[in-house]
């Protein structure tokens, strides 16, 4: 049996909610024809990641890998993978593409679904997260912090020759999570976005709302520290500080039509950020606080006709055309490259907020990684 193919594989474990994660084995799904294997090379470290580490939105299944923005290289295809008919960029993939995979690996892709037959198979009840999830067969589903990902090929993509692999990494989670609902609220010219939580997805949320030519963005943070970075760096024409202008929710009243909402904290003030819409405008929650959001009085939604809404990745479509937006106008986020060995310190840092502004792990040569 080839190295490619054996049924233990490596990765970086989580035993329980508190305990660091070892180096240690884990057995992948079984192997099918519709799988492919990569040879993982970079996985960026998403905030979820946190909060399914230490079981903060339910109780996560243990032992677990994380690890869900996974770029690599393809080192083995099944045998059905290039005749899959319901995927047709799938058959595609070779031995030795560069690839990408999200936050998602599987959906239950039923005509009779009414998600996945029209093609927004990221809100298929069937999901499975790339992560502490389960395929059909009851398998258990493990992540990028590894040497080795297996999983169906329908939701394994390729990345562009423009994009290098580090950076791409944080685009297949956090890039298309921006992407998918600043594209379906008409983000583009002529339109007002602004983008609240400048961390990793919010900064790419910068990025993509340039990248689709809307006529102003703005950056939503709770400090200045970030400005130079969000206006110089990122592209945001005006930066507000809400922690530091006391009338910030009075003084930028009705100036934006789309709110972006990347929030990772239950304490936001949901009810200023609403103040920011202009009538009929749109807020769209895309962070996950692990407690309810804040209490809104019926007045923050009736005056204007605001709508509030939220949204879940992206479906395979959205990866392909954000990838492709991104390497055409050269979307790269702001990453940070951490060797995988310290993958251990790079969460506590981005538990403390110091990623500027996505650590990106990074397998080396090492033995660990050839195993
Ligand atoms: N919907 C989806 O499909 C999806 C996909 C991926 C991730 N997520 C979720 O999205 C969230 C953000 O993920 P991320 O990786 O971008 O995390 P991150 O890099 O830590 O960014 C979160 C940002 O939220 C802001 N923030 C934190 N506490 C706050 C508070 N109390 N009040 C106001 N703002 C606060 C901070 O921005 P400032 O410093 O600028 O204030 C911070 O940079 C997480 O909940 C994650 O689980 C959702
Ligand atoms: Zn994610
Ligand atoms: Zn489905």
């Amino acid at each position: 049996m080839s190295p490619t193919s054996t049924d233990i594989f490596q990765g970086w474990v989580a035993h329980d909610a508190t305990s660091p994660l070892t180096f240690t084995t884990f057995t992948p799904k079984p192997f099918t024809e519709t799988d492919v294997e990569v040879q993982v090379s970079h996985c960026g470290i998403c905030s979820t990641d946190l909060h399914t580490l230490r079981s903060g939105w339910a109780p996560t299944d243990y032992p677990c890998v994380v690890g869900h923005e996974i770029v690599g290289t393809v080192c083995r295809v099944g045998s059905g993978v290039a005749t899959l008919a319901s995927s047709p960029a799938s058959p595609e993939i070779k031995i030795g593409d560069r690839v990408g995979i999200g936050a998602q690996s599987m959906s239950c892709l039923r005509a009779d679904c009414e998600a996945c037959a029209d093609g927004q198979e990221n809100y298929c009840t069937r999901i499975t997260g790339t992560y502490n999830g389960r395929y059909a067969d009851k398998s258990k589903s493990y992540g990028g912090y590894a040497t080795r990902w297996r999983g169906p090929a329908y939701f394994v993509f390729k990345i562009p020759d423009a994009l290098p692999s580090a950076e791409a990494a944080p685009l297949l989670c956090g890039g298309v999570t921006v992407f998918a609902p600043l594209q379906k609220y008409g983000a583009g010219p002529g339109k007002l976005v602004g983008v609240v939580g400048i961390g990793g997805l919010g900064h790419m949320g910068i990025l993509f709302a340039r990248a689709l030519g809307c006529d102003r963005v703005v950056a939503i943070s709770r400090t200045s520290s970030k400005r130079k970075d969000a206006v110089d760096g990122f592209g945001a024409d005006a930066f507000i500080a809400t922690d530091e202008e006391p009338k910030w929710a009075r003084t930028y009243s009705r100036t934006l039509d789309l709110i972006l909402c990347t929030v990772d904290a239950p304490d936001m003030p949901l009810t200023q950020y609403l103040r920011l819409l202009k009538m009929d405008g749109v807020f769209v929650q895309v962070g996950v606080p692990e407690q309810p959001l804040p209490p809104l009085m019926a007045w923050s939604l009736i005056q204007k006709s605001v709508k509030v809404t939220g949204s879940s990745i992206g479906s395979p479509e959205d990866i392909r055309q954000m990838l492709q937006l991104a390497a055409e106008q050269r979307v790269l986020p702001w990453i940070q490259k951490r060797p995988m060995n310290d993958v251990n310190a790079a969460l506590a840092d981005m538990h403390d907020g110091k990623a500027r502004y996505r650590y990106v792990l990074e397998n080396g040569t090492d033995a660990q990684a050839k195993l």
